[in-house]
């Protein structure tokens, strides 16, 4: 259906809970509400004059909200949506869109303007996702002129967020601390994150919660934006003193990165947008949705996914054949399902200070390839998987030496190593044809199952062929490097990691399997990071392994059993050297993969709650089956509690007049000393309470030491007691 010349006038789009009302008068179309749904007979034009604003003192003569695009030539004093020009044409940096023609599907709006002056079309494209209720958010510029236009900054179409969100959750951290969460007060001004490293970041996440003061995990409006992008990104929050709000977040250029040739368009990352009116867990759970049915492809999305083993944190770069056999064998017996070799097996690896982009299997070591480890892998019943970090090259390299013009650089300037590495120029097709031809004779040669992607270090001066900044460029020829891999292979499965969780995002999630959301194993650290991974991400994309005792990032020793548990809600993994387990903990492992096992879908397809406590050193999550009838919950305690006992947990998600049956299913090794006596649910039967009790009332807990946690399973009582 296509409208023209709607002056003034709105449209809506509709997802499941959630209603947009795009409207405009001679203006640009801006967002009137995001968030609760309307009813289908909403006058729009009612709503639009019922907002239409009064005229302050001292203003100019135009009172110009936020649009989608907002820009300076239509009165509007904050940040542009748009900034560039055209060498030698002074006034190009100045333009004003004009909206021509609007182009309305079912769930999708697209918004066409022009700019005549400037020979520029912009497409701003809107849609929402009637399932998960996440909206996609794009812009569209195409330069209709002779010369190139020079494109600074283009976000995609502009949130303006309701002054009701008094508050928002920022995304910050590190390496081995991935996903901190600041709670912070939206104030006058503009709140800027900037991200330059080249890669998503472990430090700037590319996503913003917004909430009321009284927001919380079960109650309360909230509005959740996401970046899916993989490079570097600009998130800007704007507070206007007129009480005017604008959320921007775009790719970020560095030089002349985004010239539009003639004729030519460019396109911006999608801005994923999600609003819920029940609290924190509601936003997340469209989120997962959303990456479940629209981001996430899996090869076969109704297979389990493979409890992992992964050699680094066990072997490093140790990889005699004989400690990889013993380790295999001993992944197979505890109940792997994948076996990865992570780095050091390729030509020269002997720690990392040389050899990336050499990837041919090391003669010395590997004196028949991989086939024989891989063969063995195979044997024993499990996938196998192999760590490259293909966009990567260390000077000391063969690589390098042949091409040492294949590393980015801007000359005269030194090229700064980060980890004793720099980086390819992906772009340049011998160089993706290289890697290309490289990754694809190791899989086909090995059967490999899986890849694990890593990427080591920030690129913050990426010079490509002249000097030229090629930061975003670098970012597409990795996405097309994978999908040419994965229409070759589409069996194939791949984890994306980068120093850890140095590149999670949607934009790379299109086109890999899991993350590596995190080099630290140390549990506690990992009760922290996971949460806040949880907010945009569901527990199947989660890697998460059993690391070992002694955490090697952080030096805190943790018992086996805790550090299964805490590792049990999501991708399963073990990354300790099985071979020098003692039997009591390889006992306590096997029972935590058997369990992983048999709980795995009810966590890796159900619905998942962050659980609120009263007390803060209490870290709580639940999944809820689709159907209602089983749900799985692990309680941890970071610290003793405030006071003596637990307070009661309330379980979210189950059907209200609903009887379930709650056992202990397991708990970490310090529990039965804490309590002296505990037995509501330890009786053989369990407890038996209906769903609505669980919610509103809560269940008592037996009391948890520091560190320590434990895992309970609701399930349906049906009619036949079961
Ligand atoms: C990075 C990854 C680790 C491991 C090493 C190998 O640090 O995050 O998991 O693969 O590289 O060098």
């Amino acid at each position: 259906m296509t409208f023209r010349d709607q002056t003034p006038g709105a449209i809506r789009l509709d997802g499941n809970e959630t209603t947009i009302i795009f409207a405009w008068t001679d203006g640009l179309p801006a967002i009137l509400h995001h968030g609760e749904k309307l009813s289908e007979d909403a006058d729009l034009l009612g709503i639009a004059a019922a907002l239409a604003r009064p005229e302050a003192h001292a203003t100019l003569d135009i009172n110009e909200p936020v649009s989608l695009h907002p820009e300076p030539s239509r009165g509007f004093p904050g940040h542009p949506a748009l900034t560039g020009k055209r060498r030698d044409e002074p006034k190009s940096w100045a333009g004003k869109f004009n909206l021509i023609d609007i182009t309305k599907q079912p769930n999708r709006v697209r918004f066409h303007l022009t700019d005549e002056p400037r020979a520029l079309s912009l497409d701003l494209d809107c849609q929402i996702d009637p399932e998960s209720d996440v909206a996609t958010f794009r812009s569209h510029l195409l330069n209709r002129g002779d010369a190139p236009f020079i494109v600074d900054w283009l976000a995609p179409p502009v949130i303006a967020p309701d002054r009701r969100y008094g508050e928002f959750l920022a995304f910050h951290g590190r390496w081995c601390a991935e996903f901190a969460i600041e709670r912070r007060p939206v104030s006058i001004g503009t709140m800027l994150r900037e991200n330059r490293r080249g890669r998503t970041s472990h430090d700037a996440f590319p996503g913003i919660v917004l909430l009321t003061s009284t927001t919380d995990q079960e109650q309360g409006v909230c509005l959740g934006c996401h970046l899916g992008w993989s490079g570097n990104h600009r998130l800007l929050l704007e507070c206007l003193p007129n009480g005017d709000r604008q959320l921007q977040m775009g790719a970020l250029f560095m030089g002349e990165e985004a010239v539009i040739a003639p004729g030519e368009a460019i396109e911006t990352p999608p801005l994923y947008i999600a609003q819920s009116i029940g609290g924190l867990n509601a936003l997340s759970q469209k989120f997962h949705d959303h990456v479940r049915k629209r981001i996430l492809q899996l090869p076969d999305p109704h297979a389990p996914r493979p409890v992992t083993v992964n050699t680094w944190e066990a072997i490093y770069f140790d990889h005699r054949h004989e400690r990889l056999t013993a380790l295999a064998d001993a992944a197979a017996a505890i109940g792997a399902e994948r076996f990865v070799l992570d780095d050091g097996w390729f030509r020269g690896r002997r720690d990392d200070t040389s050899s990336l982009g050499d990837w041919y299997p090391d003669e010395e070591i590997y004196p028949q390839g991989l086939g024989p480890i891989a063969d063995y892998v195979h044997d024993k019943g499990m996938q196998f998987g192999l760590w490259v970090e293909p966009e990567m090259v260390s000077p000391n390299s063969d690589l390098f030496l042949d091409h040492p013009d294949w590393a980015l650089s801007v000359d005269p300037y030194p090229m700064i190593t980060g980890r004793n590495q720099l980086v390819l120029d992906i772009a340049r097709s011998e160089v993706s044809n290289y890697l290309f031809e490289r990754l694809a004779s190791l899989i086909s040669d090995h059967d490999i199952d899986y890849l694990k992607w890593d990427m080591n270090r920030d690129l913050t001066l990426p010079g490509g062929k002249g000097g030229t900044a090629v930061a975003s460029r670098q970012i597409d020829a990795l996405y097309s490097l994978i999908d040419r891999l994965l229409r070759t292979f589409p069996s194939l499965e791949i984890e994306s990691c980068a120093s850890g969780g140095g590149r999670i995002d949607y934009g790379i999630l299109q086109r890999t399997h899991r993350f590596w959301v995190s080099d630290s194993n140390d549990t506690v650290e990992r009760l922290r990071i996971q949460w806040g991974f949880s907010y945009f991400f569901p527990p199947e994309v989660m890697g998460a392994h059993v690391g070992p005792t002694w955490s090697h990032t952080s030096g805190r020793g943790l018992p086996v059993g805790f550090r299964a548990l805490i590792a049990s809600s999501g991708h399963f993994g073990i990354e300790d050297d099985l071979t020098r387990m003692s039997d009591a903990d390889l006992d306590v492992l096997s029972d935590a993969v058997e369990r992983h096992k048999e709980d795995r879908e009810i966590w890796h397809r159900g619905r998942f709650y962050r659980l609120q406590t009263v007390d803060a050193s209490l870290n709580g999550c639940m999944a809820v089956a689709a159907d209602r009838q089983h749900a799985r919950l692990i309680v941890a305690a970071i610290d003793r509690p405030d006071v003596s006992l637990m307070p009661r947990m309330r379980l979210p998600g189950l059907q209200s007049n609903q009887t379930y049956r709650i056992r202990l299913q397991y708990t970490s090794e310090t529990v039965d000393r804490a309590n002296r006596r505990f037995d509501n649910l330890i009786a053989t039967d369990g407890l038996m309470l209906r769903g609505e009790v669980l919610a509103i009332i809560g269940l008592s807990l037996p009391i948890l030491n520091a560190q320590s946690g434990l895992a309970i399973a609701i399930d349906a009582v049906t009619a036949n007691g079961g």
